[in-house]
């Protein structure tokens, strides 16, 4: 039986590629920057595994073009990236990484929040800069996070982790929206499940776990910033277009709220000739929520897990779309 081949489309933690090494035939993308699409299309062709990344776009000429393709593995737990339906529809198998990023991901919506409120990244560069002149009465004043009101815009396993941290450490009241009530979330820090609009006055603090589809992208914009507190701190550690960030910049550059903290952007890398990187009260990082050593490999044992049954033909640790089942490759 020949070994399944195997395309992978950046170098991901050695504990994952080793894996998926000892049973596959493994083709490399060796460069920092992904696969151009054309490049991702010639090397998945003869493939019966792929593992892709947020920056790779799985559609339908793709998988038209490698009609052996049985499972394509993300590396992440956001698939918007990968077109689902069509995937289901020609029985391929698609896997992501949930749950392993959970903490890492709430610990830098956290850091944001702290960074953005207390205007770390702006009296930082000040300091530097030798513009510390003495102990200022109204100098950097910023906004206290103890017994405010967070405002958690989806409830999932990110949303919970967040919330739970801020509520425990910070005393925080916590709103949140989503679909169906979220028991747990409501037992352990008396959460609220609300309307986005309240949710929107209520906080002062507003950060977004909601996943990135037809329905959420651009939810937010003037409108909904026009909700909020003049004091509130807007976070966004899931997807970047979620944010009409044209009408974030205005927001900021106005007032409207006070201040905001990004770790995905819409495009990633943002330019950094950007308006919103020019904003004194908009803090933003390089999409690093699962950078730490121990999530990334942890990351990478579960899409090797989940590539691995794909091409043996084994139901997928963390499978995206379980109702290919009985139509799969
Ligand atoms: C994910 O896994 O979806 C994250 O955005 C990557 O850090």
């Amino acid at each position: 039986m020949p070994r399944p081949k195997v395309f992978v489309s950046r170098r991901i933690p050695e504990v994952g590629l080793n894996a998926i090494s000892a049973e596959c035939d493994v083709d490399l993308w060796p460069d920092r920057l992904p696969p151009p699409a054309d490049e991702l299309k010639k090397r998945a062709k003869d493939c019966d595994g792929l593992v892709s990344l947020l920056t790779d776009r799985i559609d339908g000429a793709l998988l038209d073009s490698a009609p052996k393709l049985k499972v394509v593995s993300n590396y992440a737990v956001g698939f918007n990236n990968v077109d689902v339906p069509a995937c289901t529809a020609r029985g391929v198998c698609v896997g992501n990484t949930p749950g392993v990023l959970t903490d890492a991901t709430a610990d830098i919506a956290v850091t944001l929040l702290l960074t953005a409120a207390r205007r770390i990244g702006e009296s930082a560069a000040d300091a530097k800069s030798g513009k510390w002149l003495t102990w200022e009465p109204l100098g950097w004043l910023g906004q206290d996070l103890t017994g405010r009101t967070l405002g958690i815009v989806g409830m999932g396993r990110i949303g919970f982790a967040t919330a739970k941290r801020l509520h425990n450490g910070w005393d925080m009241k916590v709103l949140y929206t989503e679909q169906i009530p979220r028991p747990e979330a409501e037992r352990e820090f008396d959460a609220r499940r609300v309307e986005l609009d309240e949710l929107l006055r209520e906080s002062d603090f507003v950060s977004v776990h909601v996943d990135l589809n037809s329905s959420t992208k651009g939810m937010f914009s003037s409108e909904q910033f026009a909700k909020m507190k003049r004091t509130a701190v807007f976070v966004n550690s899931a997807r970047g277009p979620l944010v009409d960030q044209a009408a974030l910049a205005e927001t900021l550059r106005s007032g409207t709220i006070f201040a905001a903290g990004l770790d995905v952007t819409e495009p990633e890398p943002l330019p950094p000739d950007h308006e919103l990187y020019k904003l004194p009260n908009c803090v933003i990082v390089p999409h690093i929520a699962s950078a730490t050593v121990e999530t990334r490999n942890a990351m990478a044992r579960l899409c090797a897990n989940n590539l691995l049954a794909g091409v043996r033909g084994e139901p997928l640790p963390n499978w995206v779309n379980p109702e290919v089942a009985d139509k799969r490759r």
